[in-house]
């Protein structure tokens, strides 16, 4: 019983507790269980952040070892999945390619974790951090036309996700650290951000004690859409768009102020950070960084760094706070990795994994209770039934 508070988009709703992330959206503060995302950009790898997330430490060398082992152990993915790729059509959107076999997963890894076992618990962690940059990689190949493959057992993570990726059929692979570092700092940026959209819904989804793969693969339908992790690819799509439109920024920025067009400034703005979005910083330094360090000269930097120059002195702007986000700049980063534009969503995705799945064991060894919103009814109130004839 009791009042319904009505609040759509959940603006001042908390839906739970949480240990995991911390954000303030008016200081610009983000930490990881603690630590600030600043430190851990500069000086962690993925695979500590993802430990971190999930279980609440950063590793000893020993448990990273072995974290790392039990993953490279759990990568195989079955061969009947290769089938399921091989049946997308060339026109399939990497998300909707990744969220599917997520989800085709579950085929071979039946019966539910038993979330009262530490052991079945992490098995389950390791299998979808082993398999997920299978199933990325084989999406991208295929889109390429390249033989679908395995990653070295040899390799640190993010290293072995870019040779999967990457990796030519007839040429010796050679590593690029200054892509191996770029990558490794975009995948803890977007390690986890407490209750967003997607991670919302891996909570939602599993609350329902619908299995870990289930649920992911339903968090990663969220983050498809251009208001949450679509928007990496919609940034760089617009920016393509000013381009071609011989940079005429002015004519975008209006567009996205009249309330009459639906055009959105793409990258820019934030549910909860109302002054910078702190990830945003460091990424803006990274894509200057990274292109510098490649030797790459890209004119979409330029036209994306005219465009937040403008932005953030426009009124409309100021006095929404609108600010870059996150997915601003990375797309330029991943265009210069050479990654295509429809596979940036999924970049983000595999950088969200340890999130998703640390809120959704948070959830689960909290005992929390089926998510379940109540609603305020609008609708018609009772009325007769009137057969077909008389209609
Ligand atoms: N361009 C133009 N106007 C905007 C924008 C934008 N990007 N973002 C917000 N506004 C306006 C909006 O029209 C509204 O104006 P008014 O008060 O006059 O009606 C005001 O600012 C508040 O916006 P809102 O839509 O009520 O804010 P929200 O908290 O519901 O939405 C958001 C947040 C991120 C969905 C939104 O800012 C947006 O659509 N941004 C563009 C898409 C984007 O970059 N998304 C990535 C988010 S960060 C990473 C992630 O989640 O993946």
């Amino acid at each position: 019983g009791g009042v319904i508070t009505l609040d759509p988009g959940y603006k001042n709703t908390g839906s739970c507790e949480s240990a995991i992330t911390f954000l303030d959206g008016e200081k610009g503060i983000l930490r990881y269980r603690g630590y600030s995302i600043e430190e851990l950009a500069e000086k962690a790898d993925f695979l500590e952040v993802a430990y971190l997330l999930i279980f609440g430490e950063l590793p000893t060398k020993d448990q990273n070892d072995k974290f790392h082992d039990d993953i490279k152990a759990q990568s195989l993915v079955d061969d009947d999945i290769r089938k399921i790729v091989d049946a997308f059509p060339k026109s399939a959107h990497p998300m909707g390619i990744i969220s599917s076999l997520t989800s085709a997963l579950t085929a071979f890894n039946p019966g539910s974790v038993n979330v009262d076992s530490e052991e079945d618990m992490y098995k389950s962690v390791v299998k979808i951090m082993g398999k997920l940059p299978v199933l990325v990689a084989w999406t991208l190949r295929k889109k390429q036309g390249l033989p679908l493959d395995y990653g070295d057992k040899n390799l640190g993570y993010v290293e072995n996700v870019l040779k999967m990726m990457f990796k030519s059929p007839n040429e010796e692979y050679k590593q690029n650290q200054i892509l191996v570092d770029a990558l490794d700092k975009l995948l803890i940026l977007h390690a986890d951000h407490e209750q967003n959209c997607s991670t919302s819904t891996v909570r939602i989804v599993g609350s329902a004690h619908a299995g870990l793969f289930a649920s992911l693969s339903a968090g990663i339908s969220a983050l498809w859409g251009p208001l949450h992790g679509g928007a990496n690819q919609a940034v760089l799509e617009m920016l393509e768009a000013i381009k071609e439109d011989g940079g005429d920024t002015k004519k975008y920025m209006a567009k996205a102020k009249d309330k009459n067009d639906p055009f959105r400034l793409m990258g820019f703005g934030h549910r909860v950070y109302k002054n910078f979005d702190p990830r945003a910083r460091i990424i803006k330094k990274a894509a200057d960084e990274v292109l510098g360090d490649l030797g790459i000269e890209d004119p979409i930097l330029d036209i994306a760094k005219g465009l937040e120059k403008e932005a953030l002195e426009d009124q409309y702007f100021v006095d929404r706070k609108l600010y870059p986000n996150v997915d601003f700049y990375s797309g330029i980063i991943y265009r210069a990795m050479g990654i295509p534009t429809d596979m940036f969503t999924v970049m983000f995705a595999l950088g969200r994994l340890p999130g998703w799945i640390a809120q959704w064991r948070e959830m689960r060894l909290r005992k929390e209770p089926i998510g379940r919103p109540r609603q305020l009814y609008i609708g018609e109130t009772e009325r007769s039934f009137i057969p077909i004839y008389n209609r």
